[in-house]
């Protein structure tokens, strides 16, 4: 057997014994690991364990609810007496058991726990004590309250026997999952008649800026409807707190729209700040041609040949000059970078312009001429100077080009004419 036979023998053994080990040790631990989870998860009374042997655990039953877990046992809900196999016995009212509650009593009987402070703090200190007080202010608190059984109740968002922290991706109230919560109910034309309220909201989030942000990028930095209508307080927002809601991620753009003008002349027309422009639940990517006089600008809707139409204009001519600067110093940086140039020098200006297209294009909410024209008169500064240096560059490699060339001419006739003198002395 040859050297190479030898160690590839060798190290095939070496695999099969490392395949071999690995077998072994998951055959040991396996059902083991398996079992002792299922036992840590789930409490080990009465309750569970006649309800386990006789198959009735309850629809959407699953083992890692949060109750289940922290050993709250069906009993911390329910009521009733968790020690007793008797089934007479352990579901009787005089051992407290309240059985299934209705959904008007669906509040009390969460927040028999949910609002105790000192029973909540002795298991999560981190989480608030106000569901049920904050749920009684939301229209469909009050719509509960009123006896309508239709409105979303704790079980609806949150289920009854699956209930998991939002941070848990499977939770019903994730936020990649909230917006399916509610569309359960708030996409389904025929239960929502008789309310006048549309049912478009979550088509149209799914389509938005946010709402593609949130669902293909994962971003959950974006808002699902939650974080604009909040957990418990579920309910429009109204005129006063939409560009509040807004502004918790938008913090400038917020700050620009309550100094301007604008702002108070919103308030005086009962105009919806944000909303009136970039809409609620179809929020779009926003372009420069919003601004301006243009058939896509939002300008035009309200403003005809008065200040704010000249405002508009002028602040997309500001906008224009810096993008059409910004642009030609970009095509020169380019060539610059392919000639092999150094162009870093350049991309550092640029990048500094394009800084200055971004705040330009926030600055818009000041609706003010002289503060955009500011940022661009900045921006297109930087792109020209970058610009220059970049047509320097290419001169430069240009001038180095032809100088090459001519160096080259000049080593050529050098060469010929050597050559022709040696021939000229091997004659001789
Ligand atoms: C020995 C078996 C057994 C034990 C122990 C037991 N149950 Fe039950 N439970 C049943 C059976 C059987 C039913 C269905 C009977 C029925 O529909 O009336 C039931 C029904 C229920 C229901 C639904 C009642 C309804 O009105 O639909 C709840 C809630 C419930 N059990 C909770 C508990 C809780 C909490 C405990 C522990 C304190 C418990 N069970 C202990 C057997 C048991
Ligand atoms: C977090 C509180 C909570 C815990 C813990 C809990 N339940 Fe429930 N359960 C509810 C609520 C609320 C309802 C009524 C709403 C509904 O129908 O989903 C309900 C309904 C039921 C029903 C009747 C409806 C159905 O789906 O069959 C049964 C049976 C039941 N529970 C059994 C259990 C058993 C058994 C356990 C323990 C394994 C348990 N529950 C743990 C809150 C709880
Ligand atoms: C027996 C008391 C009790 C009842 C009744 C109860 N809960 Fe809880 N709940 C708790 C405790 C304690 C926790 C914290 C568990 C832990 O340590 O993670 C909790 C956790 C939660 C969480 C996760 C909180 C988080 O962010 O970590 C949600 C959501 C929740 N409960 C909803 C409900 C709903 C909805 C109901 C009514 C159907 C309900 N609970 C009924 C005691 C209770
Ligand atoms: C309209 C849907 C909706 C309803 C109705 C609802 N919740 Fe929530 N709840 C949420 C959302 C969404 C969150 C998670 C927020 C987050 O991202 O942290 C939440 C979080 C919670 C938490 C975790 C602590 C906290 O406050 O953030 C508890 C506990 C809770 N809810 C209990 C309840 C109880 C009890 C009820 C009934 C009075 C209820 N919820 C009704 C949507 C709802
Ligand atoms: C179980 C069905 C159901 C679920 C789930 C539900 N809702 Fe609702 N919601 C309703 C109903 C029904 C109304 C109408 C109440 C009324 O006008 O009296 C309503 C009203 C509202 C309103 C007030 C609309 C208005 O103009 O008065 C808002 C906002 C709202 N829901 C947001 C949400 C959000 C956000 C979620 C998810 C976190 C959600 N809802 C989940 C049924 C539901
Ligand atoms: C970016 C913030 C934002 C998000 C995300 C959002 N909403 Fe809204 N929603 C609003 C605003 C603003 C209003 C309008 C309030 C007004 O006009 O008084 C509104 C209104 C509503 C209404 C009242 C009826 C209507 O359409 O005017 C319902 C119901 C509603 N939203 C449900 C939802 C649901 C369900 C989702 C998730 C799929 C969602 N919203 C996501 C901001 C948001
Ligand atoms: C929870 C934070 C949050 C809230 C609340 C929020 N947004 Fe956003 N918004 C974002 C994020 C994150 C993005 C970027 C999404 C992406 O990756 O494209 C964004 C994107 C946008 C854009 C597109 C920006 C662009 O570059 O074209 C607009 C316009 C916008 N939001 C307006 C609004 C309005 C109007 C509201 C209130 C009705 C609102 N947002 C509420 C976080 C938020
Ligand atoms: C009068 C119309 C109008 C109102 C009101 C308005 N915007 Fe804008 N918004 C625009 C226009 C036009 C642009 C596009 C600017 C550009 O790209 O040149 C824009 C762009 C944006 C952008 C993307 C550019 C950036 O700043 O990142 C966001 C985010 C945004 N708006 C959020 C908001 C928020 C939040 C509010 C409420 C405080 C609001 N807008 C109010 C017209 C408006
Ligand atoms: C929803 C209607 C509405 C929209 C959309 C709107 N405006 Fe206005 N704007 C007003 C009202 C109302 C006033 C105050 C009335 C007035 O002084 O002409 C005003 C005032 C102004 C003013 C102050 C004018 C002055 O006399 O000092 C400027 C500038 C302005 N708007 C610019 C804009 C620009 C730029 C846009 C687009 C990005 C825009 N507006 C979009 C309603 C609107």
């Amino acid at each position: 057997m040859g050297f190479y036979e030898a160690e590839k023998t060798h190290r095939v053994l070496s695999i099969v014994t490392a395949i071999a080990i690995l077998v072994v040790f998951q055959l040991l631990m396996w059902p083991s690991s398996v079992s002792a989870e299922q036992e840590a998860e789930l409490p080990d009374d009465q309750c569970v364990r006649c309800h386990q042997e006789m198959e009735i655990l309850p629809e959407g039953f699953v083992p890692h609810d949060v109750h289940l877990q922290d050993g709250l046992s069906c009993a911390g809900c329910h009521g009733g007496d968790p020690t007793s196999d008797d089934e007479d016995a352990a579901m009787s009212p005089e051992a407290g058991f309240v059985g299934v509650p209705s959904k008007s009593e669906t509040s009390a009987f969460c927040g028999k726990c949910h609002s105790d402070i000192e029973f909540m703090r002795g298991y999560l200190p981190r989480i608030p004590t106000d569901q049920i007080a904050q749920y009684a202010t939301s229209g469909h608190g009050k719509g509960l309250a009123a006896g309508d059984v239709k409105v979303a109740g704790c079980v609806d968002c949150h289920t009854s026997h699956g209930i998991l922290p939002a941070s848990d991706s499977r939770s019903s109230v994730h936020a990649l999952n909230v917006p399916h919560t509610c569309k359960r109910c708030h996409s389904d034309a025929e239960y929502m008649s008789g309310y006048g309220i549309r049912t478009d909201q979550f088509e149209k989030f799914a389509e938005s800026v946010h709402g593609v942000a949130l669902f293909e990028n994962q971003d959950t930095g974006s808002p699902a409807c939650n974080d604009c209508h909040g957990n418990h307080g579920a309910s429009p927002p109204q005129v006063e707190s939409i560009r509040q809601v807004c502004g918790h991620c938008h913090v400038n753009n917020m700050l620009y729209f309550n100094a301007s003008t604008m702002a108070v002349a919103f308030k005086a027309n009962g105009f919806h700040a944000c909303e009136e422009c970039h809409g609620n639940h179809g929020v779009k990517k926003t372009t420069d041609d919003m601004v301006g006089v243009g058939e896509e600008s939002t300008c035009v809707g309200c403003h005809d040949g008065d200040a704010g139409y000249r405002a508009a204009e002028v602040i997309r001519e500001h906008l224009r000059e810096l993008v059409s600067a910004y642009e030609e110093a970009e095509v020169w940086r380019t060539e610059v970078h392919r000639k092999g140039m150094d162009d870093v020098e350049i991309g550092f200006l640029l990048q500094e312009s394009h800084q200055n297209l971004i705040k330009a294009r926030t600055l818009v909410h000041t609706f003010d001429p002289e503060k955009v024209g500011e940022m661009t008169t900045g921006g297109v500064a930087k792109a020209r100077t970058a610009l220059e240096l970049a047509v320097e560059q290419v001169e430069e490699y240009d001038f180095r080009r032809r100088g090459f060339g001519l160096a080259t001419i000049f080593i050529t006739i050098l060469i010929v004419a050597l050559f022709l003198r040696i021939r000229q002395m091997e004659a001789k």
